[in-house]
């Protein structure tokens, strides 16, 4: 339960969880930290809380930087999400902050969370900034990455971004900076973030790297409020942030379908083998084996997604749909797309499929294949001339 040094009396007093393994929908086989940070000035501001039922965790930290309970001026929430405020009503009934800071839009989501009384809340606006002696915290509210009520901290004179969930990832580490972990663990990690959680955000993302770039921020250190800091090479996360945004896909495709009796599979990886017959490179995803979450992680930088699926009671199988439902909410734009599946009867997944990768505005490639019962030989061609088609779209685009 020890603090960790940032920079000179900037301190992470968060909380590492090693046990999450679902954050509302994504899966998190690795963990995740809620970080808080305490930075020891004239007066002493508290950034940032922890998830209901690891109060204790930040309090411990907190004690042992001989900080005692009503010895805190500031606490700063920059984003209300339960994973950052469920912690709370505890620390502020405990730590007896002089008062608790945040957005215009923090406001009114903490009340709606809270319904406190007596909380000594104060509100702040981008531009607005708080002296803590020889420091000052300048605030910028970026609504929508990912609540409205998010806001970062800006400590100018240390040059360190506290960004709330922007730059963070989950995963539980007993290392705290960027320097200290593997990096490309760290780099998918961050990926998978921002897929799931911030993707159809991108064009909020690219006008906030923008006006922050405007502002001539100096940036040392970014500190999110999950995972590591980023205190060696902060421009990796940013340019990272800055290439997803701007969705910029490589020769890559992902071939995520659904199968009854493996007719359906077949078809997938014909169709994957035409894609590689033109140099891409595939991921092959089964939906019934592989989390949406993680489906969405490839799909994050490939340029082509070949969806099929068997069809069951008139329609595509409800884990397709599960997975098209969860894509299309998160808004990968400029791909180029397909459906196909094998069918009994009727054979109506196919069309469904197609309807939904039109209503996503995705380029679509080809009719949509479809084929009775188990595919033959002459299938089989047909599936691979479509991954071809496909690769040689991507290859054109
Ligand atoms: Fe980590 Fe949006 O909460």
């Amino acid at each position: 339960m020890q603090p960790v040094e940032v920079k000179k009396d900037i301190y992470w007093v968060g909380a590492v969880d090693w046990d999450i393994r679902d954050f509302h929908g994504y899966t998190t086989y690795q963990g995740s930290t809620y970080n808080s940070y305490l930075v020891k000035d004239q007066k002493i501001a508290l950034f940032d809380g922890v998830k209901k039922g690891f109060e204790l965790d930040l309090i411990h930290r907190v004690h042992n930087l001989g900080i005692k309970p009503g010895d805190i001026d500031y606490l700063v929430v920059n984003h209300l999400e339960p994973d950052h405020s469920g912690g709370l009503p505890e620390l502020i009934e405990r730590l007896k902050p002089e008062k608790v800071l945040c957005s215009p839009m923090g406001e009114k989501a903490m009340k709606a969370h809270y319904h406190y009384q007596g909380w000594p809340v104060e509100v702040v606006k981008s531009g607005d900034t708080l002296n803590l002696g020889s420091r000052t915290v300048h605030f910028l509210e970026t609504r929508m990455l990912h609540w409205p009520d998010s806001m970062f901290s800006y400590l100018a004179e240390d040059k360190v971004l506290i960004s709330s969930d922007a730059f963070g990832h989950h995963w539980a580490t007993s290392e705290r900076f960027d320097d200290q972990v593997d990096q490309n663990q760290l780099m998918q990690h961050c990926a998978k973030y921002y897929a799931n959680i911030l993707l159809l955000y991108s064009p909020l993302v690219q006008k906030l790297l923008a006006k922050v770039q405007e502002m001539g921020l100096q940036i040392d250190v970014i500190c999110p409020d999950h995972g590591v800091i980023w205190r060696k090479d902060p421009m990796k996360i940013i340019q990272a942030y800055d290439r997803w945004s701007r969705q910029e896909t490589v020769d890559k495709a992902v071939v995520a379908f659904g199968s009854m009796w493996h007719s359906t599979e077949l078809m997938a990886k014909a169709v994957a083998d035409g894609l590689i017959d033109q140099g891409m490179s595939v991921k092959l995803m089964n939906l019934a084996d592989n989390h949406r979450s993680d489906v969405m992680t490839e799909v994050l930088d490939a340029k082509v997604l070949a969806i099929g699926s068997a069809t069951l009671n008139n329609g595509m199988l409800p884990w397709v749909a599960d997975f098209l439902q969860y894509m299309r909410g998160l808004k990968p734009t400029g791909r180029l797309a397909a459906a196909f599946g094998s069918y009994g009867w009727s054979g109506e997944a196919v069309k469904e499929i197609t309807a939904k990768l039109e209503e996503m505005k995705l380029e679509l490639v080809g009719e949509g294949l479809r084929w009775q019962y188990v595919p033959d030989h002459e299938a089989l061609k047909l599936c691979r001339e479509l991954g071809q088609k496909l690769g040689q779209a991507a290859k054109a685009g």
